[in-house]
């Protein structure tokens, strides 16, 4: 059976790599951010009968309910959830402004919780399954998180509670969800060459290069293929794990 994945923020960076490499094995993808773009614009040309796009926030509990009720709808269920949408703001806590603080808990931490309730709720709704039948059926969850979470970078205190949350939000709701069959995992990139980091100062990137033992920031296509296998069955035992993926610097 065609597995149906659901991808937030998938018009650019990450989560259109993602979206991008999920279709490209098959899969039925899902996805939305609160502007598209003409790259994905061109893969729902591509793909008419396997790629369903939205523009909405993240942060709109009622939009996202009724996104994940469409997309289970059309494609006959959700087998994986990859929560991926986030935004950053970078700046001393001194200096942080309220409606800055309030944008990365509303989407980072409060988005990916409703959007993962969301499916959870829609890979649970259809008649109950013992354990193993469920597993066989190869569910997950995939929460982008960030290296910041567990190692401090400056002028990211925020963004890394909200990374800090999400890590702790995987753990536990892989204990939760391990006995339904549906497994949770985390990934941690480090810096990514993507529209989120493009504010870096020049310096601290080459500081970033200097101390990673791969000697280069990361990319999408660095982190697709660990999202790739952890939504396979090739990762059938894997639950509740944190994977770094920063070319060595942590
Ligand atoms: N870039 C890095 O250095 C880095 C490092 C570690 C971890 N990460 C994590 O990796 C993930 C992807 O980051 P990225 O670098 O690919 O970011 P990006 O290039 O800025 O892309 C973010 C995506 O999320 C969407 N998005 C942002 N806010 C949204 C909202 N309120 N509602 C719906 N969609 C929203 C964006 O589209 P719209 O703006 O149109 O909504 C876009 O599609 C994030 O979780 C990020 O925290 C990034």
């Amino acid at each position: 059976m065609t597995a149906t994945s659901l991808i937030s923020g998938g018009s650019r960076g990450l989560g259109l790599a993602t979206v991008e490499r999920l279709l490209a094995r098959g899969d039925h993808v899902a996805t939305f951010s609160r502007s598209s773009s003409a790259e994905l614009a061109a893969l729902a040309a591509k793909y008419p009968d396997r790629l369903l796009t939205a523009t909405f926030d993240a942060a709109d509990s009622g939009a996202v309910q009724a996104f994940v009720r469409t997309a289970a709808d059309r494609f006959g269920g959700i087998t994986h959830c990859i929560a991926n949408a986030a935004v950053a703001y970078e700046g001393v806590l001194a200096m942080m402004r309220d409606d800055e603080i309030d944008h990365m808990l509303a989407v980072n931490l409060r988005g990916t919780i409703l959007l993962v309730r969301e499916a959870v709720r829609a890979m649970l709704g259809g008649p109950a399954k013992p354990a193993d039948a469920a597993a066989a059926d190869g569910r997950s969850i995939v929460v982008i998180s960030s290296v910041v979470a567990t190692h401090g970078s400056p002028g990211l205190s925020v963004y890394a509670a909200t990374k800090a949350g999400l890590e702790g939000f995987a753990r536990n709701l892989a204990r939760e969800l391990g006995p339904r069959g549906i497994r949770v995992n985390a990934i941690a990139p480090g810096f990514l060459a993507t529209d989120l980091s493009a504010s870096l100062p020049e310096e601290h990137r080459h500081r970033i290069e200097r101390r990673t033992p791969l000697g280069r920031l990361g990319t999408p296509a660095d982190i697709v293929g660990a999202i790739d296998f952890l939504t396979s069955r090739r990762a059938a035992f894997i639950t509740g794990q944190i994977l770094p993926i920063d070319g060595g610097s942590s």
